[in-house]
C-alpha cells in the first residue's frame, strides 16, 4: 500500500515565494536557525531551505494537518537543513520552542530570526499580540522579525483588491482582517521590537522587517 500523499497545496506560495527570498536573504543575519511561525502547507519552509543553506529552518503551525503536510513537503524535497515541524500557537503564553527539551537541541544553532507570512489577518487580534509576545522573548538583541501580507497604512486600505479582501475575510470571521501597519508596529514596540524596514511587495502586500 503507497502511504497517503498529505502534501496540501497554495497557489499563492508559489507567486510570493521568490520576491520574499529577495528580501530574506537582505535581511536575515548570516546563519543559525530560522523560526517559522504558521508555516501552512509547508512549501515556503522546503523552498526557503533550500535557498538559505546556511540557516536551518524551523517550520511550526498550530494544526496538526499543516504538519502532516509540512512533513509530506519535507519527504518529498528532502532537505537537510529543516528540522521536523513543532506543534506552536503564538497565544500560547510559553511557546514550544522555550521548552527544555527543544532549548536543548536548539543550543547548537540558536534562533536568530522569525518568518511569519500570511498569518496576522488571518488569526485574531490575539494571534498578532502573541506573536509579537513570543518573538520578544525569544530573539536574541538583533534578531529579526519578519512578517509579509497586506496591511492598511495610515488606517486606510493601499487597494481596492485589499479592501475586499478585509470584507471576505471579515465575512469568514469577524475577528479576522487586514491589519493597520501602526497598531502592529505599536504592538511589536510594547515588545521591544523596533520597525527597521518595510518594503513593497507584489499584489500590494507588504515585507515588515522589526529588529530585536
Ligand atoms: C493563510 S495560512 C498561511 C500559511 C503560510 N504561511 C503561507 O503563507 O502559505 C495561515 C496559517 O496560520 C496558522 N495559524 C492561525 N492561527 C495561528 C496561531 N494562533 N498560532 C500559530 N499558527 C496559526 C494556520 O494554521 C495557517 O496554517
Amino acid at each position: 500500500m503507497t502511504p497517503q500523499d498529505t502534501r496540501q497545496y497554495a497557489p499563492a506560495t508559489e507567486r510570493n515565494r521568490e520576491p520574499i527570498l529577495e528580501i530574506l536573504l537582505q535581511v536575515l543575519p548570516g546563519s543559525g536557525t530560522v523560526l517559522e511561525i504558521a508555516s501552512g502547507t509547508g512549501e515556503h519552509a522546503v523552498y526557503f531551505a533550500s535557498k538559505l543553506k546556511d540557516s536551518i529552518w524551523l517550520p511550526t503551525d498550530a494544526n496538526p494537518q499543516a504538519r502532516a503536510s509540512i512533513i509530506a513537503w519535507t519527504e518529498h524535497f528532502g532537505c537537510s537543513n529543516i528540522y521536523p515541524p513543532l506543534e506552536l500557537d503564538v497565544r500560547e503564553p510559553v511557546w514550544s520552542v522555550e521548552t527544555e527539551t527543544v532549548s536543548q537541541w536548539l543550543n547548537t544553532s540558536p534562533i536568530i530570526a522569525i518568518v511569519n507570512i500570511n498569518m496576522i489577518h488571518i488569526s485574531p487580534w490575539l494571534a498578532c499580540l502573541g506573536l509579537m509576545a513570543g518573538a520578544g522573548r525569544i530573539l536574541p538583541v538583533g534578531g529579526i522579525l519578519y512578517l509579509y501580507g497586506p496591511f492598511k497604512q495610515g488606517g486606510e486600505h493601499t487597494a481596492p483588491s485589499n479592501a475586499a479582501f478585509d470584507e471576505y475575510l471579515r465575512a469568514q470571521n469577524p475577528e479576522w482582517g487586514v491589519r493597520n501597519l501602526d497598531d502592529v508596529v505599536a504592538a511589536a514596540k510594547a515588545e521591544h521590537l523596533t520597525l527597521k524596514q518595510t518594503y513593497q511587495m507584489p499584489a500590494n502586500n507588504l515585507s515588515v522587517v522589526f529588529e530585536r
